[in-house]
């Protein structure tokens, strides 16, 4: 509509000498008559030249003065005409400010005699104030020393007004043409664009911005312990293996063979396969004995171990299944070369059969961290847990006694959570067992300390995230994934 009304009143008149009045004319909004014209300057259809006005505009004060008067004629009227009042109850039909300024000017445009009591000095009294205010508003032009008066009691401000004179352009035409903007099979087929009129390419316009992809808080996180564990000298296990025996997930481990977790109920088993082919057949013998008859100074557990149970294949339900693996490595290592301390590490995902809530998923990932070496005491364990979980940004560490098949002592590991205002449990830990260790063929004094705790955990507690579904599975909240930080400050 403003492009048509410039375009139109330019067909027939020399020029808009100003977009302000032509607005005003024909009832448009200026900022909209602006962008025609940049619009039709930019195709040529029009020159333009800016002008630059600057105006006087009341302030909010002026304008009040210019609807109830100013505060010196308010006061005079409020005077009366014969007789006096007192200053005290003169004051009490004011505001503070309108009293104050109304008392300084009157009392200088000697209308008043001020003093406890207050009279008029004479009869009657312009409000001069408010008609230039008046003016002013209504655009008409006052004498330089009103203005500077008006402007020293800050009633009025200049303004600066920006708009542009108007003229036919080198492409000018009563009406503007639509170019094409796309070629289209139809345009093809028709033969159309032989005559169609295309818009020129701008390559300087940006594109829209292109979405890119996003990491997952739980990368970002397994990132970031990665790295930690790394500073700290750590090496990283191979994970990859979901299928695991019971054998490596629970019978190594030290773990009965009618342990509750060996249900199915805690436990995901597999169909098919559903059992290992392969066991190390001489170590496998010596951890039947340990668990039915003990050894290495333990008694075991006096029941009769079965090798169809260590031979289900599972969805292992901890990657301390890994930790085994490798330590029974290592330890067929030593027999051959020696012993060599080692420190492993590996984050990966796990699988438990269990009822899915805000803070269980039936599959989460876990972070595991080991140091094998001689004469290992539950001081280094305490030690080293500080130094890892300093590096994630909690320093308030406390432990408590705990119970694992494997692990003997176990502790529980909580840290004081500042937001929560208490403490949580981040994790579980403890000595490997010598029923573990020794039928592995470790020498006696080699010793482990172990860790594990979840990904999700301390995924959740960093970003603030309180319902486990919103961060992993197939609920997962993607604007909450494509909106977390990409790096935590706090964490070394
Ligand atoms: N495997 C334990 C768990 O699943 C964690 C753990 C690892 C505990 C190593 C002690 C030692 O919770």
């Amino acid at each position: 509509m403003a492009e048509q009304a410039i375009l139109s009143y330019l067909e027939t008149h020399e020029e808009i000498a100003d977009s302000g009045n032509f607005a005003a004319e024909c009832g448009i909004d200026h900022a909209e008559i602006v962008n025609a014209i940049k619009s039709l300057h930019g195709f040529l259809y029009v020159e333009s030249q800016d002008i630059k006005k600057e105006t006087w505009v009341l302030t909010d004060e002026g304008k009040r003065y210019a609807a109830e008067g100013s505060p010196e004629a308010q006061l005079f009227l409020a005077v009366p005409a014969e007789g006096s009042i007192a200053k005290d109850e003169l004051q009490k039909k004011f505001d503070p400010a309108i009293f104050k300024i109304g008392c300084s000017q009157a009392g200088k445009n000697k209308w008043v005699e001020m003093g406890r009591q207050v009279s008029r000095k004479v009869v009657q009294v312009e409000d001069k104030v408010k008609d230039l205010l008046l003016k002013i508003q209504k655009g008409q032009v006052i004498g330089q020393a009103d203005i500077n008066s008006l402007k020293a009691r800050k009633l009025i401000v200049l303004q600066t007004w920006k708009g542009y004179s108007v003229r036919k352009g080198p492409s000018y035409a009563p009406q503007r043409e639509k170019f094409a903007t796309d070629l289209t099979r139809e345009n093809l087929q028709s033969g159309d664009w032989k005559k169609l009129k295309f818009k020129e390419y701008n390559f300087n316009a940006k594109g829209p911005p292109s979405e890119c992809g996003h990491l997952h808080p739980l990368n970002k996180m397994k990132d970031c312990i990665k790295r930690i564990f790394r500073m700290m000298g750590f090496e990283e296990m191979p994970t990859n293996r979901y299928v695991e025996s019971s054998f490596w997930n629970f019978d190594a481990l030290f773990q009965p063979q009618q342990h509750p977790a060996r249900d199915s109920h805690d436990t995901f088993f597999l169909k098919t396969p559903s059992t290992t082919m392969q066991l190390p057949e001489d170590y496998v013998e010596r951890v039947k004995q340990v668990h039915e008859s003990g050894g290495y100074g333990s008694r075991g557990y006096n029941y009769e171990w079965k090798r169809e149970e260590a031979n289900k294949n599972l969805l292992r339900t901890h990657t301390t299944a890994i930790s085994s693996r490798m330590l029974y490595k290592l330890a067929q290592d030593t027999k051959q070369n020696g012993f060599t301390p080692k420190k492993y590490f590996s984050i990966d995902r796990v699988f438990r059969n269990e009822a899915v809530d805000r803070t269980h998923l039936a599959e989460f990932h876990q972070i595991e961290g080991l140091i094998c070496d001689r004469g290992l005491t539950l001081g280094h364990l305490i030690g080293v847990l500080e130094d890892f979980f300093k590096r994630l940004g909690m320093s308030n560490l406390r432990f408590k006694p705990a119970y694992n098949p494997y692990t003997e002592p176990s502790m529980e590991i909580f840290s004081y959570h500042e937001g929560f205002g208490k403490w949580v449990e981040i994790g579980n830990s403890g000595m490997f067992r010598p029923e573990m260790l020794q039928p592995m063929g470790f020498p006696e004094d080699v010793r482990v300390i172990a860790w594990g705790l979840s990904l999700e955990r301390p995924t959740m507690i960093l970003y603030g995230i309180d319902n486990i579904r919103d961060l992993f599975g197939h609920r997962v909240d993607l604007d909450l994934i494509k909106k977390s930080p990409l790096c935590l400050i706090g964490i070394k």
